[in-house]
């Protein structure tokens, strides 16, 4: 009888990425504030798939939020003044944690203060919800305790809060940064010194948009955060310098609306992307991503989703998948 070659399968590729002691099933997140819990979404695409969904932040306190208006477009990206709206912890984990069970992938609770207590206290009541399986802290808040700086403006800032966000937090934790300050490596190294399990990077880049007609700035409260692909060059230079001088993990965000940019996050050294503003145009956007970075995959012949982290950056010193695996 003639030999018959019965051809192999190609192992699925493996899209996991591990976040502190977390595992997500792919490396593509919703961003904090762009997604809700993903219950609206389900009906348009398949959340499952996700790698998680980051809550919009929680604050200790309800808060209304700024006066309205609260968003301006401008020709490449989303200028927002919402200033954490929310009902407060307390509401959410009577009204909104028991239902995080029903998301169906992981989930990454964000918590936002304004003191270290705060954030402590907020942090500490997300540590083992259903289904939260890392916690951000959203540090671009003012530090009342220290002249009103942003926590993450401040290296030693920062590293109060997570210090003490650490020792009462048993999941990993995920300080977010944000672009307003003169050098992101020391900031980037207060984080990974001070416990941190990965950081998540860009927060919003502050802009301000002036109606011509009123002399008037458009938002309300003048100042916003400006967020989609016009600060995409702005998140990706942030990455590739933290990911030269942390070894820890990266979420990086920031203007991604296609495979590509994607790409371009994990080259520089993320181990991860997150997408908010381009998921208010296309719901679906997630999968599309994540789709390219699978066909990159395919392309190079990688087995694994961390081969393709830092491959453009010659210093990169984070962490890539263990050799044979
Ligand atoms: C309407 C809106 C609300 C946001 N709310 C939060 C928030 O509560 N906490 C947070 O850490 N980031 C928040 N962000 C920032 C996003 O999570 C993300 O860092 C930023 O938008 C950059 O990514 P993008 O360009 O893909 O939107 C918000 C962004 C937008 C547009």
């Amino acid at each position: 009888m003639a030999d018959v070659t019965v051809p192999q399968a190609a192992p699925a590729p493996d899209l996991s990425v591990r976040i502190g002691s977390a595992t997500l099933r792919a490396p593509v997140i919703a961003a904090s504030g762009c997604y809700n819990k993903g219950d609206e979404f389900g009906r348009l695409t398949d959340v499952g798939r996700y790698g998680a969904i980051t809550l919009k932040s929680i604050t200790r306190y309800p808060r209304l939020g700024n006066d309205m208006p609260r968003l301006a477009m401008t020709p490449a990206g989303l200028l927002n003044a919402i200033g954490l709206q929310g009902p407060g912890l307390d509401h959410f984990l009577h009204h909104v944690a028991p239902a995080l069970q029903d998301v169906p992938t992981a989930v990454i609770a964000s918590a936002a203060g304004f003191s270290v207590d705060e954030f402590v206290t907020v942090a500490a009541a997300l540590d083992g919800l259903p289904n939260v399986v890392a916690i951000e802290l959203d540090v671009s808040c003012p530090n009342v305790e220290r002249e009103g700086r942003c926590f993450a403006a401040d290296a030693a800032s920062l590293a109060q809060v997570v210090a003490a966000v650490k020792q009462r937090v048993r999941l990993p934790v995920i300080p977010k940064l944000m672009p307003n300050v003169t050098d992101i490596r020391p900031i980037a190294r207060a984080a990974q010194d001070a416990g941190a399990d990965a950081i998540s990077l860009i927060n919003a880049v502050r802009g301000l948009v002036i109606d011509v007609e009123r002399a008037q700035p458009v938002l309300a409260n003048a100042a916003g955060g400006l967020t989609g692909p016009a600060i995409r060059p702005i998140a990706v230079h942030a990455v590739w310098e933290a990911a030269q001088v942390v070894t820890i993990p990266i979420i990086g965000m920031g203007g991604i609306a296609e495979g590509t940019d994607a790409l371009e996050f994990l080259f520089a050294g993320a181990t991860a992307v997150a997408i908010g503003t381009a998921n208010f145009r296309r719901p679906d956007v997630h999968l599309r991503v994540l789709e390219a970075i699978e066909r990159e995959m395919f392309r190079r012949g990688c087995r694994r989703v961390g081969e393709l982290t830092g491959l453009a950056n010659p210093g990169f010193a984070g962490p890539r998948p263990a050799a044979g695996l």
